[in-house]
């Protein structure tokens, strides 16, 4: 993981927030190649979930809603809060049940009081020795005031989901879709975490990809069944192995209050071990019930024949972050090649920041420069992520394009200008991240090889 911290910063993945101030703790800045791999991602994610069916439909919600969604979803209270102990003369904070498991005693599902019970029988201190304080409950939402003077109280939406039920009326209304249907929405989401930590696994401010698939009580298993299925698709679409990815059925009596089953999807990030990438609820008819209650408004669903009725829903929930950090860390590898050790990553193609490469064999040969620019200009109009890579010698070109995920290097050399070979004339040395091997193919051919 340390490997693939550095290669991220040393590359232009992923900064740290604030940098130059010392940082802020939770956040993170993507760089210019990080920015590309998250826009494929999400580019991907959204053709696969909405674009390549027909029963999803797209939302892009304010994140700043009025207070009175999270008190009818129940994010005020206690049901999303994190059980918060301080170091009595440090003041350092940390999460009673992170201190608890780094002590070997499980405290999944536990309240703050027994956990406080278990902290006092086991004698636990804080890493520095000291005395710890009560534990208390610490909601994760990040308040915040609404007009000049501050008028309404308000948040920074800790999940997208909430904006996609607050709208179910307006999507039914506008768009009439058959159930069951999905709506899908990509966003940032902010939880004022106790104790972020690991890279991106766990932040301040992150982006969730969501869908909420509306479904008849009675089908939820079948339908269950088959979004299991796309988000498996998802996972290996990605690039990750199956044996790094675990499927934890989370038992029913951690169940979140409103979910009759979860699918927690756990990756096995390196030096870590398996944990949380994304989630897959069964949240029955909770959230749109409890909005329907709260703001007076119906919010039905009414079939060709039969009363209207309130649908149950399926909530796939995915992290950007974490799914990034697990694509990274799947990506990474190490071999040898001409007897030095490389560094590269296995990105797949439709994830790498750059799809291609383009440099002229010496970049003081006007001939050289003027074919490679031809040839970058034809692949930069069909694939757009192309670089132009004209640093150091080729040897150096492959290295650096090996470490960022490009898959496929083209290098325009006296032979495609027809000085060597006639035959050769109009054809390109495109090199293969992967194998490291070479083959020549002519310009004309070349669109079609990439793709
Ligand atoms: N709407 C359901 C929901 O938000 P969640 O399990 O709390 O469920 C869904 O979050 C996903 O969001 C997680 O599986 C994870 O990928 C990501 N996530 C949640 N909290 C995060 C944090 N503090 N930092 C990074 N990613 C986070």
């Amino acid at each position: 993981m340390e490997k693939v911290v550095a290669l991220a910063k040393r590359r232009g993945f992923v900064f740290p927030g604030s940098d130059i101030y010392g940082g802020l703790k939770g956040t993170w800045d993507f760089g210019p190649l990080g920015v590309a791999l998250n826009n494929n991602l999400k580019r991907e994610w959204w053709k696969l979930f909405v674009d390549n069916r027909e029963d999803m439909y797209g939302l892009d919600a304010s994140i700043l809603m009025n207070e009175k969604v999270w008190e009818a979803s129940g994010h005020t209270g206690a049901g999303f809060s994190d059980p918060l102990i301080e170091d009595i003369k440090t003041g350092e904070r940390f999460r009673a049940d992170h201190l608890l498991k780094d002590h070997g005693i499980e405290a999944e599902g536990l309240s703050a009081e027994q956990m406080d019970t278990l902290i006092k029988e086991h004698g636990v201190k804080s890493p520095t020795g000291n005395a710890l304080s009560d534990v208390k409950d610490f909601n994760l939402m990040f308040a915040t005031q609404v007009g000049a003077e501050g008028k309404y109280k308000s948040y920074l939406r800790p999940e997208t989901a909430q904006g996609i039920f607050v709208n179910f009326k307006n999507v039914v209304d506008t768009m009439a879709p058959k159930l069951p249907f999905g709506i899908a929405q990509i966003g940032k989401a902010f939880r004022n975490e106790i104790a972020p930590r690991e890279w991106l696994f766990r932040v301040r401010e992150f982006e969730q990809m969501e869908i909420e698939y509306f479904v008849k009580e009675a089908d939820w298993e079948a339908e269950f069944e088959k979004l299991l299925f796309d988000i498996r698709a998802w996972h290996a679409h990605i690039g990750l192995a199956p044996e790094n990815i675990r499927e934890f059925e989370v038992p029913e009596n951690d169940l979140a209050h409103y979910s009759k089953r979860t699918i927690d999807f756990e990756y096995n990030y390196p030096g870590k071990g398996f944990d949380e990438l994304a989630g897959f609820a069964y949240r029955t008819d909770h959230d749109l019930k409890s909005h329907e209650e709260a703001s007076g408004v119906k919010l039905r669903y009414t079939p060709v024949e039969g009363a209207p009725f309130i649908p149950h829903v399926l909530e796939p929930s995915f992290g950007v972050g974490r799914a990034i950090t697990a694509v990274l860390c799947e990506a990474y590898t190490e071999d040898e090649m001409n007897g030095e050790v490389r560094t590269y990553l296995k990105l797949p193609a439709h994830l790498a920041p750059y799809r291609v490469a383009v440099s002229p064999l010496l970049k003081n040969k006007p001939q050289l420069v003027e074919k490679a620019r031809e040839v970058f200009t034809i692949l930069k109009k069909e694939f757009g992520n192309v670089a132009w890579d004209d640093n150091g010698n080729v040897g150096k070109r492959y290295r650096r394009q090996d470490e960022i995920g490009t898959p496929h290097c083209i290098v325009i050399d006296f032979e495609t200008l027809g000085q060597e070979a006639l035959e050769l004339a109009d054809t390109v040395t495109v090199r293969n991240r992967d194998t490291g091997e070479q083959e020549r193919v002519g310009i004309a051919d070349l669109v079609e090889f990439l793709k």
